[in-house]
């Protein structure tokens, strides 16, 4: 079956993330082109090394050094940054939401220190940008947040939110590894930043409770107010000590807003085995949401790594398809906007697309 429209996206990193987009697209190209009508075409990657081998066939896109590429092409609707780091991520961001593209990113740290200055860009030009991948890796929280529970009255957050210190604090507990090697293994299968002090001493998980934070509850929350602790001070007897006791150790982030007040808090907790998160091993992660209306509702799922996280960002895409517009939604096969996407012609964001646009969701839904 031909899809009538083609979705073009262009992505800035090909690394761990990046790399499991282009497969993922790949492998379920026909789900994907089944339940929507359209394809989703790669037509660039930026790297930092082109030469670099990367066990991935590119021969279908354009793997370049020069953003630029990617960043003018007008033929991409969709810029998808998982590159990572503060710059030149940020004005990366910027261009595309300038030149009216989409943008999807997993970049929790730049989203939790610019989130609201790039939100507000993205609202003033009419275009979505999303972070599904930026929380928990696999599990869809951020969309449950902004769409699922907005008759609710979120009061707290309490998770597991770090997939590489939720691994080691498993292997140091059952395999008897040593916080080095764990911390080796994490990084080998790709579930630790480029610079793995973010996962170990807490940042991570602080980014990501401030992103949820700052959805659920009606209070500004900085990262600096959360009050942080990571792993790194964790002993292979504290793991001997805790089990002895019938616990376990694991990093938990806590969020809880009490009406007029927000408490953030990361740090080790030494929890009974019937926790509900003491059970969460490897690379998972859990979030529990409490809610007025609805309670408790705990998510678990992988929290990091090369699949886990391209089915966010690749379900972020989707989210783009569902956003209206009058190239691929009205009608949904039309052949104009294929026609016009593929002889590289830049759309004209004329008033109908504007009229038409739900206003795209940062903070709120
Ligand atoms: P990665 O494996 O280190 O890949 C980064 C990619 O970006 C590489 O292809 C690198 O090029 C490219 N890159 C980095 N800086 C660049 C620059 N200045 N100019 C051009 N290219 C640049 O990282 P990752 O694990 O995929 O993570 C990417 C992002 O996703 C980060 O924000 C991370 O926090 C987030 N994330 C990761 C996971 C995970 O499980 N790994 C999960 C959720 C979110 P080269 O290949 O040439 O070096
Ligand atoms: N380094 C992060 C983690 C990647 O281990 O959870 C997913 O955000």
């Amino acid at each position: 079956m031909e899809s009538a429209h083609t979705l073009y996206i262009g992505l800035l990193g090909l690394g761990t993330v990046g790399r499991g987009v282009v497969r993922s697209l790949e492998s379920n190209r026909r789900q994907i082109e089944s339940r929507t009508g359209s394809s989703i075409k790669v037509l660039g990657a930026l790297v930092r090394h082109v030469e670099k081998p990367r066990n991935l066939d590119t021969s279908a896109f354009t793997v370049t050094d020069d953003p630029q590429t990617i960043l003018v092409d007008p033929r991409i609707d969709v810029v998808v940054e998982v590159m990572g780091g503060m710059e030149p991520a940020k004005s990366y961001i910027r261009q595309a939401l300038l030149s009216r593209k989409h943008v999807v990113t997993a970049n929790k740290e730049l989203l939790a220190r610019h989130g609201d200055e790039l939100g507000e860009l993205a609202d003033r030009q009419g275009v979505r940008l999303l972070f599904e991948a930026s929380v928990a890796g696999g599990i869809p929280v951020v969309r449950m947040v902004q769409q699922y529970l907005t008759a609710n009255r979120i009061t707290s957050i309490r998770g597991i939110l770090n997939g590489t210190c939720n691994y080691i604090l498993t292997k140091m507990e059952e395999d008897g590894l040593s916080f080095a090697d764990a911390l080796q293994n994490a990084q080998r299968l790709g579930y630790a930043e480029a610079d793995p002090q973010s996962d170990v001493e807490g940042y991570d998980s602080s980014y990501k409770l401030a992103i949820l934070a700052n959805m659920a509850f009606p209070i500004k929350s900085p990262v600096s107010a959360v009050q942080r602790q990571g792993i790194t001070r964790i002993s292979e007897q504290d793991i001997r000590t805790a089990q002895s006791k019938g616990c376990v150790i694991r990093l938990i982030g806590e969020a809880a807003y009490d009406g007029l007040q927000v408490n953030l808090q990361v740090g080790p907790r030494l929890l009974p085995r019937e926790d509900a998160l003491a059970g969460v091993r490897d690379v998972f992660n859990a979030v529990t949401l409490t809610a007025d209306v609805v309670g408790d509702l705990t998510f678990i799922g992988r929290g990091a790594g090369e699949l886990p996280t391209a089915s966010a960002v690749i379900e972020d895409l989707m989210e783009v398809l569902r956003t209206p517009s009058p190239y691929w939604n009205a009608p949904l096969r039309s052949f104009g906007a294929s026609e016009a996407n593929d002889k590289g012609v830049k759309r004209d964001p004329g008033a109908a697309y504007f009229d038409n646009m739900v206003a795209p969701a940062w903070l709120r839904s």
